[in-house]
């Protein structure tokens, strides 16, 4: 019997605290979570509702649990130190210490350490603490340029040429804003081509790679609409999106498994956990976007339904530097995750609304995320709610699954009906044979 302490409780915590409760080990899950999330209570032994990045409220509940060891969903703790806190009380976690978190939380050090490492992966970019050279730097990239403010910023501090600001004034506003605001700001080349997530356990010495994963960040469809935390994502059968060739995949990798060698020789601490490359393939080959020191959500659905071995022998094996002797794999399965999301989601979402999940099919899993389960039935408390994950033999299968579950929701909802269609993968496909 393994006793596990679990942080966060969206959708991607459901499915760690689902994978940690299938392990052959028997496993006593604790819970610290912002709120309650009804599919994490039918699983947790103990369920803390406390700040996920509440150190003082974690280190206690996890004094009266003592459990063997730790693993954290979300960013924040990630960047607030409570893995840290954790070891402190010699409970290791399988999530990173705070300096190698920096990997997520600090986009200007990713770029730099890539640079110092000379490590292929970076777009043109300049890191700038003051507006020494920030003018000419504009100038040189012209029309195509993205600003980034250094920091977690909940996806909020990314502005894109094109998108979110218009010619270099408003770019250079932008960044003149942030080093206002005390931030340092990244500066860089736009990119144009595929984006793709390549998410990878890792002990700090040994990587092992997950499927690839196409993540929809864009609220309506046909990727229109503002950002969102992500709207649904697809993995292919053979682990590789149609878009990809295996020079691609062996590209991501190799930068992921060169950024674990540097960030140990540059920190002297080993990156434990998972290192999620949001990678873009270009007419250039595979660029990095940025780093996150944590599974992807929806990522996280995509792939740990599919895996085989023990998600506790994943996470020991993180924690010991011992992952080149955990037998890990993936089935030979597409998944199609689709989330509903209240009506004015991400920008002004409707709250308290009751919603009702119809039937749902054999082949999809369903995931709780925002919502509060009251005595008669879920309610939409203001973000992502529920996620459901067709997995089956062919892309075209899972779709359907997903399609089914998510189409069959009622109350003040939507999701993207696109996700994993036939066209949308085309249209992506066809993008690409045009850049090459
Ligand atoms: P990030 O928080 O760094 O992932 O950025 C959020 C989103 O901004 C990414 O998913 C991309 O769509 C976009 N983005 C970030 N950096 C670049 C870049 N250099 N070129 C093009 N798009 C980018
Ligand atoms: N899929 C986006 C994220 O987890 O940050």
């Amino acid at each position: 019997m393994k006793r596990v302490l679990l942080i966060g409780n969206g959708a991607r915590e459901h499915v760690m605290a689902e994978a940690l409760k299938a392990s052959s080990y028997g496993v006593s899950l604790f819970v610290v979570g912002g709120a309650k999330n009804p599919g994490i209570v039918e699983l947790a032994d103990e369920y803390l509702v406390a700040d996920v990045c509440d150190i003082e409220a974690i280190t206690e509940f996890a004094k009266d649990v003592k459990p063997d060891f730790a693993v954290v969903g979300p960013e924040g703790p990630i960047a607030a130190g409570v893995v840290d806190a954790l070891l402190e009380m010699e409970i290791h976690s399988a999530s990173p210490l705070r300096t190698v978190g920096r990997l997520e939380s600090s986009k200007s050090y990713t770029r730099d350490l890539l640079e110092k490492f000379q490590i292929p992966g970076n777009p043109e970019f300049k890191v700038f603490t003051d507006e020494d050279g920030l003018e000419a730097f504009f100038e040189k990239l012209g029309d195509d340029f993205v600003v980034k403010a250094d920091g977690l910023k909940g996806g909020k501090g990314v502005k894109v040429s094109g998108d979110h600001l218009n010619g270099v004034a408003e770019g250079l506003a932008y960044a003149r804003e942030c080093l206002a605001d005390g931030d340092r700001v990244v500066v860089e080349e736009k990119l144009v081509g595929q984006e793709f997530s390549l998410m990878s356990f890792c002990d700090g010495a040994h990587t092992v790679d997950m499927p690839c994963i196409q993540d929809h960040k864009r609220a309506y469809e046909d990727d229109k609409g503002p950002n969102t935390g992500g709207m649904g994502s697809y993995s292919c059968e053979n682990h590789s999106l149609p878009f990809l060739v295996g020079e691609d995949i062996r590209a991501a990798s190799d930068i992921t498994k060169n950024v674990a060698k540097a960030l140990f020789e540059d920190t002297g601490a080993y990156f434990k956990g998972v290192m999620y490359g949001g990678f873009i393939v270009t007419k250039n080959g595979v660029k990095l976007i940025e780093y996150n020191a944590r599974l992807g959500d929806p990522e996280a659905m995509n792939v740990l339904p599919i895996m085989t071995g023990d998600f506790v022998d994943v996470c020991e094996g993180i924690i010991n530097k011992t992952l080149d002797q955990v037998e890990v794999g993936f089935e030979k399965k597409a998944t199609v995750c689709k989330y509903v999301v209240p009506e004015g989601y991400p920008d002004d979402p409707c709250k308290g609304e009751k919603i009702v999940v119809g039937e749902i099919p054999e082949g999809v899993k369903v995931y709780y995320a925002s919502v509060d389960d009251k005595e008669d039935g879920l309610y939409l408390s203001g973000s992502r709610a529920v996620a459901f994950v067709g997995v089956a033999d062919t892309l075209e299968e899972a779709e359907k699954l997903a399609q089914s579950a998510v189409g069959a929701v009622t109350g003040p909802v939507f999701y993207r009906k696109d996700i994993g269609t036939a066209d949308l993968v085309e249209k992506r496909v066809e993008m690409m044979k045009g850049i090459r």
